[in-house]
């Protein structure tokens, strides 16, 4: 079999001619989307992630600032600021980009975004309610991974669904949405004992782990759809992910590449949080404006 390309790439496109429509309409009602993103530090991969969502931002015509923070502030420091752009009635979306230097916890500074402006969807409130089933602010990653399954036609009711990886910002929240579409979730760690076992199995398998090239083709079940969200760095300047994509387009019905694959839908869906969140904070918050992904 040679699989299927999911290219997030060309559906990111689209998703954004449906945004440029919604942001004229909000527009016309008066709301005026925008986005800071907290930049602690220089390490390189945020840099350019932060710089490709500022850009996505200015080509929608949309409000976006960078706040670019030295590497060895403080935790008191960092929670200051996010205070001051909890209490910014412009700003209306807030992300504050991961890893934080080693000094700070990052939890207490995600635990301190107004949860209204949380557009990462990480505060307890957004991740309780997807928890219990009542999804508000959803993780951009995993809202993406879920919006490409559905433009596949793949049909998850009763689907084995394999996680690998059981981060905040991806593993634990794509197996809620999983389930919730009728999945059956196993969610694999670094502890799983025999990994291929539970690959193997998958009919929807989702690696999200950060090691280059880690599941290979015979990890993969004939015909399953493989959502590769590894994104690494090569000692090269190439980027790969965390399948080995040639081996397992031999045996995946569908496979998304990277890059091109998650990574501009995980974009996309930032700027669709960010809109319902301006939306939501509006005077009116006028829920029949809002994107439904
Ligand atoms: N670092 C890697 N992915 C993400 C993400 O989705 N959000 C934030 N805030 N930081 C990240």
């Amino acid at each position: 079999m040679n699989a299927t390309l999911i290219d997030g790439k060309e559906l990111s496109a689209r998703i954004t001619e449906q945004l440029k429509t919604k942001v004229s309409e909000l527009q016309a009602h008066g709301i005026a989307p925008s986005l800071s993103v907290v930049l602690v530090g220089d390490d390189a991969a945020s840099q350019v992630y932060v710089k490709n969502k500022d850009k996505k931002f200015k080509d929608l015509g949309l409000a976006s600032e960078i706040v670019r923070l030295p590497k060895d502030i403080t935790e008191a420091e960092l929670l200051q600021k996010i205070q001051a752009l909890n209490e910014d009635p412009k700003v209306k979306g807030i992300l504050v980009q991961l890893p934080l230097p080693s000094q700070i916890e990052a939890d207490k500074v995600i635990q301190a975004i107004d949860p209204r402006k949380d557009v990462d969807g990480f505060h307890e409130q957004n991740a309780g309610a997807l928890m219990n089933g009542q999804p508000r602010v959803v993780p951009c990653t995993p809202l993406g991974i879920m919006y490409m399954l559905q433009d596949q036609g793949v049909n998850l009711r009763g689907a084995e669904a394999v996680v690998v990886g059981a981060s905040n910002i991806v593993g634990k929240p794509i197996a809620l949405l999983l389930q919730k579409a009728g999945a059956t979730v196993t969610i694999c760690n670094s502890k799983t004992r025999n990994l291929k076992a539970h690959t193997q199995r998958a009919d929807v398998l989702v690696v999200a782990v950060g090691k280059p090239e880690m599941i290979k083709g015979d990890m993969i079940k004939a015909g399953a759809v493989v959502i590769d969200v590894g994104i690494n760095r090569m000692a090269d300047g190439k980027l790969k992910g965390d399948v080995e994509f040639e081996s397992a387009r031999q045996v995946a019905k569908a496979i998304t590449p990277v890059p091109g694959g998650v990574g501009p839908m995980t974009i996309a869906m930032l700027v669709v949080n960010t809109i319902n969140a301006s939306i939501l904070q509006s005077p009116e918050a006028d829920t029949s404006l809002l994107l439904k992904f």
